[in-house]
């Protein structure tokens, strides 16, 4: 459904660096990626290993490196891009309301 669901502020956010936040349900960790201006929320989990992406990864532009294998991502999307990931991320819809982030949880 269309249930989107607050996960933090923009402002809590940190500057040119991923931020994260709690799953509405507490099932994951997020990781949240600014990108000119918009806001994309993927698991905060590297699909490869138990790597936090928030705290291990690298991110130049569109793209997450993991620094545990370097493994890349797309983080408008979450695909795969370089080996040894495989996986894409698990992705959620955002949106930005009054400086306030939504996911749509899924
Ligand atoms: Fe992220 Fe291996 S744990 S690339």
């Amino acid at each position: 459904g269309d249930e989107w669901a607050f996960i933090c502020k923009v402002a809590d956010l940190p500057r040119n660096d991923i931020g994260t936040a709690k799953h509405p349900g507490g099932r994951l960790d997020l990781a949240i990626y600014q990108l000119d201006g918009e806001i994309y929320v993927t698991s905060d989990r590297c699909t490869h290993g138990a790597a936090s992406l928030s705290e291990e990864g690298e991110q130049q532009g569109h793209i997450v490196e993991c620094a545990w294998h370097n493994g890349r991502f797309d983080v408008r999307t979450g695909e795969a891009l370089t080996m040894p990931c495989r996986t894409p991320l698990p992705f959620f819809d955002a949106k930005v309301i009054d400086g306030d982030i939504y996911i749509n949880p899924k």
